[in-house]
C-alpha cells in the first residue's frame, strides 16, 4: 500500500540535498510504483502550452507521449479540472489505450498550492478492473499536493 507520507518525507529529504524538480519527478513515479502490484503503470503527466506531455513514467512503453486537453481520461480530467477513478476503461467512449491489459486508470492533478492552476497529473492503469481504492485517492493526492509545490515560480 502505498504511503504518501513517507514518500513525501523521503522526497523533502532529496530536495534538502539538493535534488531538481525532475529528478523529485522521477523518483516519486518510482515510489509509487514499488508500494503496490496493483500498479501497472505509473507517470507524470506535464500541462505544457496547453497540452499534456509525459514526464515519465515506470510500465510499458506508450506511444501517447502528449494528450490534449479534453482527450482520453487524462485530458478529461485537466478540462474538468477533476481527479479520475474509472473502475472499468472499457466503458469510456474517449479513453485512449496505453495497453490492451488496463482495466483501470486513475488520474490525480498536480495543483499549484497558492493558486490551485493544474501544472499535471499523476496519472496511474491497472491490469485489474476497479483496482484503485477510496486510500489510494488519499495517498496520491498526498504526494500530488507535494508535487505541486515544486512549482511555485511557473
Ligand atoms: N489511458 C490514458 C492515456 C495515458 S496511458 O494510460 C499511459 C487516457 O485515456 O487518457
Amino acid at each position: 500500500m502505498l504511503d504518501g507520507g513517507a514518500l513525501t518525507a523521503r522526497l523533502a529529504e532529496r530536495r534538502d540535498g539538493g535534488a531538481d524538480r525532475d529528478t523529485l519527478l522521477r523518483a516519486a513515479v518510482e515510489g509509487i510504483e514499488a508500494a503496490s502490484d496493483r500498479y501497472d503503470w505509473v507517470g507524470i503527466y506535464l500541462l505544457e502550452d496547453g497540452e499534456l506531455r509525459l514526464h515519465n513514467y515506470v510500465g510499458e512503453e506508450t506511444e501517447h507521449t502528449r494528450i490534449p486537453v479534453g482527450h482520453g481520461v487524462c485530458g478529461t480530467a485537466v478540462a474538468e479540472n477533476r481527479d479520475m477513478n474509472v473502475p472499468d476503461v472499457r466503458e469510456l467512449d474517449n479513453y485512449i489505450a496505453c495497453s490492451l491489459h488496463t482495466r483501470s486508470e486513475i488520474v490525480v492533478l498536480i495543483r499549484d498550492r497558492e493558486t490551485g492552476a493544474i501544472h499535471g497529473q499523476l496519472d496511474l492503469d491497472s491490469d485489474r478492473p476497479a483496482a484503485f481504492t477510496d486510500e489510494d485517492e488519499v495517498e496520491l493526492r498526498r504526494v500530488a499536493d507535494w508535487l505541486g509545490r515544486l512549482f511555485g515560480d511557473v
